[in-house]
């Protein structure tokens, strides 16, 4: 990551387990320019593909979040090996036909949900034995959606409390191909089971009802695994014959729209802001929030698109708009699967009411987000009603464009809710503190230092200024 904007930003490095408070308050306009940090979807795909191929993978970019550098210690575990470059890339020396063997020790997957679900595909297609760990949050998601599948497959597991972490899973390798339809929209279903489906004698089926982000399918594609879709009404139809190989390539990891989403939302609330974010990756399964702000009179544009790593990047400039309350289509959930926390904090801000149904998967994120969503607003003074599976947001600015904020938000571990509420405080009469900010460095380890460095008021000892 890096800031030109010419001021010296204020670094609060974190790393998870060393628990911090933060606020947030009050800012002037932001401005500036910065580069968005690596997908995390992106930067997990790349070391597990790269660890199960023949041959040297190169990663440009990658994400050195601590969700990732979990997934790059499991994949070490089963014995890529994986080192940085002097250039700054990465290099995977995949297991190739060996494949992977049993871990020596636990594989801990930290808070990464992502990790722990392909990871277990991935594994699910050799011969070994291994057992997966997490942290608190974590440890509370259910993983019945991956281990169900993938024992109709032929793999045997034990869970906590029926499927909950640790899990040990062991296979003998030779699974039964599976055609599945999930009952869920999930892209870490679909890519476990396509995983698994790798090393799998025969065709692995996943139908989809809605497409979710297809990262997997591009991906393999890219180490050399053909994979077939095709297109059936909201969702897909996507099949793989294995056994396939994946061999080694280069991966360049675009920028990820899931956390360009903060600063856009801070300049779009933050009056006088003007801000640019490069190299954001454009793929129409993740820039649903894209859509929906400009719906609600956001200014949103992007430009310089080019193509790099297979996916479409482009900078997005944002200006302080007044935006306008809608009803986000339901069909839109799996394209702008994380950003409804930080939708709803825009949502505070746009005249009338925003509606957000049919998200109902939020309650099993890195924490319920929508209930942590609501807690967040409703304690910072913004109207908030929730439901089994939605929310609706209201306005609630005064005339100088504040929530009356002074809340402290309790984060339940979860790096987007820490942000949002860090975000909504930009705006705030009174500050907004959060319980903990060091797990924002999962996803998105210079957060501190590029917001401040865009001019937001955010850290460990803020300036309070007055509203007026
Ligand atoms: C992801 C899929 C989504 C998303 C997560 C990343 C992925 O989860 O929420 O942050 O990389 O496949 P679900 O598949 O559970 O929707």
């Amino acid at each position: 990551m890096t800031s030109d904007t010419g001021q010296t930003p204020e670094t609060h490095a974190s790393k998870p387990g060393d628990a911090r408070p933060i606020q947030s308050g009050l800012s002037a306009d932001l401005q500036g320019q910065i580069i968005a940090p690596g997908d995390k979807s992106i930067s997990h795909r790349s070391l597990i593909f790269g660890a199960m191929a023949h041959g040297t993978t190169t990663i440009h970019g990658l994400l050195e979040g601590a969700d990732i550098i979990s997934t790059l210690g499991a994949m070490q575990a089963f014995g890529a090996v994986i080192h940085k470059n002097p250039d700054g890339n990465w290099q995977v020396e995949g297991v190739g036909a060996k494949g992977f063997t049993t871990p020596d020790t636990v594989v801990d997957c930290g808070n990464a949900g992502t990790g722990v679900r392909l990871i277990m595909g991935a594994a699910a297609g050799y011969n070994l034995r291994a057992t997966f760990t997490g942290d608190a949050s974590l440890s509370s998601r259910p993983m019945a959606r991956v281990l169900d599948p993938l024992s109709d497959m032929g793999v045997t597991y034990s869970a906590t409390n029926g499927d909950r972490l640790p899990v040990e899973i062991t296979s003998g390798g030779a699974l039964t191909s599976i055609d599945y339809t999930p009952p869920h929209a999930s892209a870490q279903v679909k890519s476990c089971l396509l995983l698994a489906g790798v090393n799998t004698d025969g065709l692995t089926i996943i139908r989809e009802s809605k497409l979710t982000r297809d990262h997997t399918e591009n991906m393999l594609e890219a180490f050399g695994v053909k994979v077939d879709r095709h297109t059936v009404g909201d969702g897909q139809v996507v099949k793989l014959r294995g056994p396939a190989a994946l061999h080694g390539t280069h991966i360049t990891v675009p920028g990820d729209p899931s956390s360009a989403a903060f600063p856009i939302v801070a300049a779009l609330i933050t009056p006088g802001s003007d801000i640019v974010i490069k190299n954001v990756m454009m793929n129409a399964t993740r820039t649903g929030l894209f859509e929906t702000l400009i719906e609600m009179g956001g200014f949103l544009r992007a430009d310089n698109f080019k193509k790099s790593g297979g996916e479409m990047i482009a900078d997005i400039h944002v200006k302080h708009s007044a935006l306008n309350g809608i009803t986000v289509p339901t069909s839109r959930a799996p394209s702008m699967i994380d950003e409804y926390p930080i939708l709803a904090v825009a949502a505070a801000f746009a005249k009338g009411t925003t509606v957000m149904n049919g998200i109902g998967e939020l309650r099993v994120k890195e924490s319920d987000r929508i209930a942590a969503t609501a807690a967040l607003l409703r304690r910072n003074g913004v109207n908030v009603t929730e439901r089994d599976d939605g929310m609706s947001v209201s306005f609630s600015a005064s005339q100088s464009g504040t929530i009356s904020g002074g809340g402290h938000v309790i984060t339940h571990h979860d790096h987007r809710i820490a942000m949002s509420a860090l975000v909504l405080g930009l705006r705030a009469e009174t500050p907004i503190s959060i319980d903990d900010g060091a797990m924002i460095a999962t996803s998105f380890p210079t957060f501190f230092e590029m917001m401040s460095g865009l001019g937001a008021n955010i850290g460990t000892n803020i300036d309070t200024p007055s509203a007026k």
